[in-house]
C-alpha cells in the first residue's frame, strides 16, 4: 500500500510541475512516505531525516515533507522529535502535500501538519508508474480487523470501500494504457465491499470476475486477504477467471491456535489448514504465501514449534518472517509475557532457515515445467539474463529474447529458495 501511495505522491508532484532528482541531494522537495508498522521502518526515517538536515542546513530553501503511517501516528511531536520537517501529512490525505507546496509558491504556506476535512483515496490523484504494463489499483482503505499487534487501524482508519464503477473504470483506463498485470489492493481484499451502500454492494468475488473481463488485462493479483474472510465465492472466481493468477498472500500470522487467539485472527491452526485445502483443491497448481510473526507475547517454544510445523504442513511457498514489535497504542503491546529479544532473534532464525529450505524444496519442484513469465527487465545480478515473475509470482532469471512487458514460456532449469532459472522456449504467445 505504501509503494501505491508513493507513486501516487510522485504523480502529483509531477502534475505540480516538480520531476524526480536523480539523487535526494539535488532534490530541492524531499519527500519522505513513511511507515510504523515495525519498530525498524522508524530506525531507518530517523537515518534519513538525519541526512535531510545536513542537506537544508547547507540550503535552507530546501523544502522537507514526511508523509505516511509515522506522520499520522506521531502527528505534532513529528516536528518536536524532528524540527527540520516542513510539513507532515498522513496516509488519507497525501493531496495536502500538493496544497500546502502550491500555496508555498504563492508566498508562504500555514500549517504543518495536512489532514483534510475527509479522507481520500490515493487512488485519486495521478500515479507515477514504477513500469508501464503493471499497476496497483486500490480498491479500499483501512481495516476492520483488530488485530492486536497490529497499528494500521489506528493510522489508516476503519475500511472504506472504493466504488466498483470508479475501480473497473481505472482498470479499464489501464488496460487502454498498456498495462497486462493489475494488483489489487487493500488491508483486507476480502471484505472488500460489505462497507458499500446497500444498493450499492458488490463483492470482492464479483470484482475480480469484472476485471477478469476487461480486455487487455492478461494478470490480477491481489493483496491482502484475511482468512477469516476467504470465502467459497473467491475460491470459486479464482478458479474460473482466466486472468486471476494462481497465487494467494495468505497472511497466517502464527501455527498456534492459542498465539491466534490472543492475536484476535479469528481463525484457529484448523481453520487455516482447511482453507489451504480448498483452495488447493479447487485452484490447481496454487502457490500460496504468507506473513507470520516469531516472538508474539507470550508465545512459548510450543507455540512456535506449531508456527514451525505450520509452515511444513501447508509447504508455502515463501513467507515474509517479522519478529514481534510492540506498537505504540496496540493491545499486545502491554500484554504482560513479552518475549525476550535473544529469544526472538533465535526464533526468526530458526524460521527463516525453515521457509527458506520449504520454499527451495518447492521450487525445485519446478524444474522441468514450462511457466508463462510477464518479462520485468534485466537480471539484477547478470545483465545477460532476463528477468519476470510467473503467474504463481515467483522470480525467474532466463536467457531468452523477450521485451519488458511480453510474456514468455519459460523452461525452469534450476532454482533456489527464492528463484528460479531457466531459458526461454519459442514459440512464446505474444
Ligand atoms: N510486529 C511484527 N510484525 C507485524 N506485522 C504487523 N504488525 C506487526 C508487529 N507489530 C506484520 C504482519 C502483517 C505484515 C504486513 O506485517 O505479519 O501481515
Ligand atoms: Fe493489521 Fe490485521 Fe488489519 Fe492486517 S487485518 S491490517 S494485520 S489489523
Amino acid at each position: 500500500m505504501n509503494a501505491h501511495d508513493s507513486e501516487r505522491i510522485k504523480g502529483m508532484l509531477e502534475e505540480l510541475g516538480l520531476g524526480e532528482a536523480p539523487e535526494l541531494e539535488q532534490a530541492d522537495v524531499m519527500v519522505f512516505n513513511t511507515c510504523t508498522i515495525r519498530e525498524k521502518a522508524e530506525s531507518r526515517l530517523a537515518a534519513h531525516l538525519g541526512l535531510a538536515k545536513t542537506l537544508k542546513d547547507a540550503d535552507p530553501e530546501r523544502l522537507l515533507a514526511v508523509g505516511g503511517c509515522f506522520a499520522e501516528v506521531r502527528r505534532e511531536r513529528l516536528f518536536e522529535q524532528y524540527p527540520q520537517v516542513d510539513f507532515a501529512f498522513g496516509p488519507g490525505s497525501i493531496a495536502a502535500l500538493g496544497e500546502w507546496l502550491a500555496a508555498e509558491r504563492n508566498g508562504g504556506a500555514s500549517g504543518s501538519f495536512g489532514t483534510g476535512a475527509e479522507r481520500r483515496f490515493a487512488a485519486e490523484l495521478p500515479a507515477r508508474r514504477e513500469r508501464p504494463f503493471q499497476a496497483w489499483v486500490q480498491i479500499s482503505m483501512g481495516c476492520n480487523s483488530v488485530c492486536s499487534y497490529c497499528i494500521v487501524p489506528t493510522v489508516r482508519g476503519k475500511q472504506m470501500s472504493r466504488s466498483p464503477g470508479e475501480i473497473l473504470a481505472e482498470v479499464g483506463r489501464l488496460a487502454g494504457d498498456g498495462v497486462r498485470e493489475i494488483t489489487l489492493l487493500g488491508q483486507n481484499v476480502n471484505s472488500y465491499g460489505r462497507d458499500l451502500p446497500v444498493d450499492e454492494r458488490f463483492g470482492f468475488a464479483e470484482l475480480l470476475r469484472a476485471c477478469d473481463r476487461v480486455e487487455g488485462i492478461e494478470r490480477i493479483r491481489f493483496t491482502s486477504p484475511h482468512p477469516k474472510d476467504f470465502r467459497d465465492d473467491v475460491i470459486a472466481a479464482m478458479a474460473e477467471c482466466d486472468s486471476v493468477c494462481e497465487h494467494a498472500h495468505l497472511p497466517a500470522q502464527s501455527g498456534s491456535s492459542r498465539i491466534l487467539k490472543t492475536m484476535r485472527r479469528t481463525y484457529d491452526r484448523e481453520r487455516f489448514l482447511a482453507l489451504a485445502a480448498d483452495m488447493r483443491a479447487a485452484i490447481p497448481d496454487l502457490a500460496l504465501t504468507t506473513d507470520l510473526i516469531a516472538g508474539f507475547p507470550g508465545e512459548t517454544d510450543e507455540d512456535f514449534e506449531q508456527t514451525l510445523s505450520l509452515v511444513e504442513e501447508v509447504g508455502f511457498d515463501g513467507a515474509y518472517t517479522f519478529v514481534y514489535s510492540p506498537r505504540y497504542s496496540t493491545e499486545a503491546a502491554s500484554l504482560p509475557s513479552q518475549v525476550p529479544e535473544e529469544v526472538k532473534r533465535e526464533r526468526i532464525e530458526r524460521l527463516i532457515e525453515l521457509v527458506q529450505s520449504v520454499a527451495e524444496k518447492k521450487n525445485r519442484s519446478r524444474i522441468g515445467s514450462i511457466e508463462q513469465v510477464l518479462v520485468e527487465g534485466s537480471s539484477r545480478t547478470d545483465p545477460s539474463l532476463l528477468r519476470g515473475r510467473t503467474r504463481r509470482n515467483t522470480t525467474v532469471n532466463f536467457a531468452g529474447a523477450a521485451r519488458a512487458g511480453e510474456l514468455a514460456n519459460v523452461r525452469v532449469e534450476d532454482a533456489t529458495s527464492t528463484t528460479l532459472r531457466g531459458a526461454q522456449v519459442v514459440p512464446s504467445p505474444a
